[in-house]
């Protein structure tokens, strides 16, 4: 039982509330000199017909217990002292909880098009799907990551139709991912500035979709480029997926789904298409064929939505998207739903990324390529370790910053809330000092060196008086929140929580050994700030695994 379980249990026997009810509202206060627990008193007032002020102080006279060291009633609330030798060793020595065995999830990220470029904005849902499947891992949940390509529609017609037309004779031997993105880019230019092209692309599109011979093999043999080079981005960032979806294999059963809607009454047909109308559920209009037969990417998603239950027996599945298709989900749920399918279905939508020179966009050619990024972050990261380690050897310097470069990626793109856009900027993103990745990094590797140092093998439970200044204290705070963070952080799907837990780790870490020394201290408090070290230590690699961050040793 922690601390505030306790304080419920004697506030409600003090009061005659609900332990329960009290343990919702106690708080934590928001600086260490108003007491670790505080319990607003307003609550009673209607009750008890008090100011909350005199319950406070009435309450102040009555509750004791031998791990309080004293209460104060302050502004209408009761603030709770705990021992700071017993608030210590209760957190400093307790396990991390795993619960008990959740239901299954699957959680379908990333998702990018083949025959385009892989930009720094696909990495944002990359990052995010990736921390959620390991926040909900974490909680116990049977998670099934998932990947859906789209492999097939305007844009493949676009970079195959140029292909042949402009580029019939070339064969690019190596970086053929990158290669098909370019092809795409011009593709969507000339299409532009020519009419005619557009028909022929559609033309294209349609001989496609028909799988006629030549064109299928041209486009099985391009979407491999693509597909093999999106799995070497995937293992760069140690990214696994268990299962892969591809849009081109959802036409004929999402065809069939229409069909069936068509017959239940829930689509009509309408200028030879087939629709659906959700105008009474505010969400206008929903195509789901066209009036020549093909499939749309809503045809699709209903398939692949049932297929995800049925096949692979899931109780939740969970959509991380961009929220430009917010309506796009809404529509396929209510669709389900009218069909009779109810499902617990949830779209994760985040804001999407642009860079100081405005948004990312393969129309333009704004795009910042992962390929190119990468490559220089890293040598950004390498110049800077090098001025630090003269001593190190090439492999050290490369292996080292390249964890920097990928770690600055990730909180950066993480530590911003899903509803926020991120301007992404690699320099800030990069610096050592600041709420950034290599900040972190640095952080933990430092403790490692404590530990090099002093030689330091094992640590034991020290003397938790030794933990007494309000240093200490800062830390043992953050510590305390942990647990519930990383809950709170799975159940609402947001990354950024565990990573502002995790800035707010490695600040209160840094300012600890600014202040007092740790290797230098007296035998017993030099114990106890090597078990707190470790403690820190070990916390702050917890939640980089769930970020998906390897840490360092050094740095
Ligand atoms: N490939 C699509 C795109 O880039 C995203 C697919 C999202 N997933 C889905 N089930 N609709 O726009």
């Amino acid at each position: 039982m922690g601390f505030k379980e306790e304080i419920s249990a004697l506030l409600g026997k003090a009061t005659g509330l609900d332990e329960n009810e009290v343990l919702s509202a106690i708080e934590i206060p928001p600086s260490q000199e108003l007491g670790d627990y505080a319990f607003p008193c307003f609550v009673l007032s209607k009750k008890l017909r008090k100011s909350p002020k005199d319950i406070a102080e009435d309450l102040a006279k009555k509750i004791k217990a031998s791990f309080i060291e004293r209460t104060e009633a302050k502004g209408g609330y009761l603030n709770f002292y705990v021992k700071q030798e017993e608030y210590a060793k209760a957190i400093l020595e307790e396990k991390p909880g795993f619960g008990k065995k959740k239901e299954s999830i699957m959680v379908e990220f990333s998702q990018p098009n083949t025959h385009k470029e892989f930009h720094v904005g696909h990495l944002r849902n990359v990052f995010l799907g990736d921390s959620i499947v390991r926040m909900l891992r974490n909680q116990n949940y049977k998670v099934i990551p998932a990947n859906y390509l789209g492999d097939i529609g305007t844009h493949v017609a676009k970079t195959l139709w140029c292909l042949k037309k402009f580029h019939a004779d070339e064969k690019p031997d190596k970086n053929k991912g990158k290669y098909l993105g370019k092809v795409y880019m011009e593709a969507n230019k000339k299409v532009k500035e020519n009419e005619a092209y557009k028909k022929e692309v559609s033309e294209l599109l349609q001989a496609l979709e028909k799988r006629e011979k030549e064109i299928t093999a041209l486009w099985k043999e391009t979407k491999e480029w693509s597909v093999k080079e999106f799995k070497e981005i995937y293992e760069d960032l140690g990214i696994k997926f268990d299962t892969w979806f591809y849009e081109s294999e959802e036409d004929e059963e999402g065809k069939k789904i229409a069909l069936e809607l068509l017959e239940k009454g829930i689509a009509k047909k309408d200028d030879g298409a087939i629709i659906v109308n959700l105008e009474e559920h505010g969400l206008g209009v929903a195509v789901i064929l066209k009036s020549d037969g093909t499939t749309l990417y809503l045809t699709k998603d209903l398939s692949l939505a049932k297929k995800k239950f049925e096949k692979y027996k899931i109780d939740k599945s969970v959509y991380v998207i961009d929220s430009r298709q917010s309506l796009h989900m809404k529509q396929t749920f209510k669709i389900l739903e009218l069909m009779g399918f109810k499902k617990e279905m949830l779209h994760i939508p985040y804001e999407f990324v642009s860079t100081k020179q405005g948004p990312i966009s393969s129309r333009t050619g704004n795009t910042y390529l992962y390929e190119d990024l990468k490559e220089r972050m890293k040598e950004k990261a390498y110049e800077e370790t090098k001025k630090r380690r003269t001593d190190w050897n090439e492999a050290k310097l490369k292996g080292t910053s390249e964890e920097v470069a990928k770690t600055a990626l990730k909180i950066g793109m993480l530590k911003i809330d899903n509803n926020h856009e991120i301007i992404f900027d690699e320099d800030e993103w990069l610096d050592m000092e600041g709420e950034t990745g290599p900040y972190t990094l640095y952080t933990a590797a430092r403790i490692h060196s404590v530990f090099r140092k002093g030689n330091v093998k094992d640590v034991e439970k020290p003397d938790y008086t030794k933990l007494g200044t309000s240093e200490d204290k800062n830390i043992l705070r953050i510590l305390e929140k942990e647990k519930e963070n990383i809950m709170k952080a799975a159940e609402t799907y947001k990354p950024s929580m565990i990573t502002r837990y995790l800035l707010d780790l490695s600040q209160s870490a840094n300012e600890y050994y600014h202040k007092h020394q740790v290797l230098k201290a007296d035998e017993e408090t030099r114990k106890a700030r090597l078990y707190l070290l470790k403690k820190i230590l070990e916390s702050l690699e917890r939640n980089m695994e769930l970020l998906g961050i390897t840490p360092l040793e050094e740095m």
